[in-house]
């Protein structure tokens, strides 16, 4: 795992931009009014307009709307990240900090408009396409961090190197903690390029009383509701790390979070062949879907 000297972070509390994907709900929405609420300007990436103008109206009684911006995004399709991704340079020369929180657990194996599995493309490839394109405007940042909530120190699950795209024997539970052991490996590969002066963290919340479950079956919605009730952790507390985190980056270019402890950089998930040859693998399936340049003269 990758340090880099001690330097000096600011830590003073300056006015932050911050990016969140999957800011409408859950941990990335509590984050988001959070930040608002500490003076910060926030864009929230969600799917869902209704989610997004709820938000907006949160921060209107903040009287923090003028700071909050709602992008409206479908982040499973690689276009509709690049859209935001020109959005968000079009309009801010600096970002401070980009909180990774959208995910939506899948039941049944489906495909995106880019021909992805849906978890695959929107749980890790978002990340992954996020963090890559927003590294310059996060370079010109004094103390830039990205915060990638997902399972570090989980190690269910495995990737499935001859069918990531889970073709064969698909569960929601195996694309689930394949992108989770996929987003350990992004963190480590991000880190390893080290271009520049983004710390990135990689924070498991543990069982959080978030996440949107309506689009699960009633069984099982009912069953995780109610386990929810005794055994989540209130969103407030699951927050309170991302929180501090974004006013004091980690001087390490890379650093792992369990639920409070800190995760060997040993650990099978973190291993660095895993992580370039998963990288390797991304750049190649970007490159494939990369819309065609015309040829010259046309
Ligand atoms: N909750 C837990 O117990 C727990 C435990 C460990 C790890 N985690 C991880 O923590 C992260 C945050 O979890 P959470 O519980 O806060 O989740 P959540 O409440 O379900 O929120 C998910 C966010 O993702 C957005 N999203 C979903 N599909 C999207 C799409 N296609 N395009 C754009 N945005 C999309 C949602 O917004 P829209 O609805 O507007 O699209 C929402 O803002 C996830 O990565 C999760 O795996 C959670």
């Amino acid at each position: 795992m990758t340090t880099r000297p001690p330097t000096e972070r600011t830590t003073a509390r300056q006015p932050k931009t911050v990016v969140i994907s999957g800011g409408t709900d859950g941990m990335g929405r509590a984050t988001a009014l959070d930040r608002l609420r500490r003076g910060d300007t926030v864009v929230a990436l969600g799917s869902n307009e209704v989610k997004g103008r709820a938000l907006v109206e949160d921060a209107d009684r903040l009287a923090a709307a003028g700071r909050l911006r709602f992008l409206q995004a479908d982040l499973s399709s690689m276009a509709e990240v690049e859209r935001v991704v020109a959005d968000i340079a079009h309009r801010h020369k600096v970002v401070d900090a980009l909180v990774l929180c959208a995910n939506r657990p899948s039941p049944r194996r489906r495909e995106t408009v880019d021909g992805l599995e849906y978890t695959f493309a929107l749980y890790y490839l978002s990340r992954y396409l996020l963090g890559d394109r927003l590294r310059p405007l996060l370079n010109a940042s004094a103390a830039p961090v990205i915060i990638n909530v997902a399972g570090v120190g989980n190690t269910a699950g495995e990737i499935r190197w001859d069918d990531l795209q889970l073709r064969r024997r698909y569960s929601m539970v195996r694309a689930q903690l394949q992108a989770g052991r996929a987003n350990d490996l992004l963190g480590v590969a991000f880190a390893e390029r080290a271009a520049g002066n983004v710390s990135y963290v990689m924070y498991h919340p543990g069982f959080t009383r978030s996440g949107d479950v309506s689009h699960l079956n009633p069984a099982l919605r009912t069953t995780i509701r109610l386990l929810a009730r005794v055994a989540a952790r209130p969103v407030e507390t699951s927050i309170r790390p991302i929180v501090e985190l974004i006013d004091s980056p980690p001087r390490a270019a890379l650093t792992a979070i369990d639920r409070g402890r800190p995760v060997h950089p040993s650990l099978k998930t973190l291993d660095a062949g895993d992580a370039s040859r998963l990288a390797r693998l991304t750049e190649e399936l970007i490159a494939r879907h990369a819309p065609e340049t015309p040829p010259h003269g046309q």
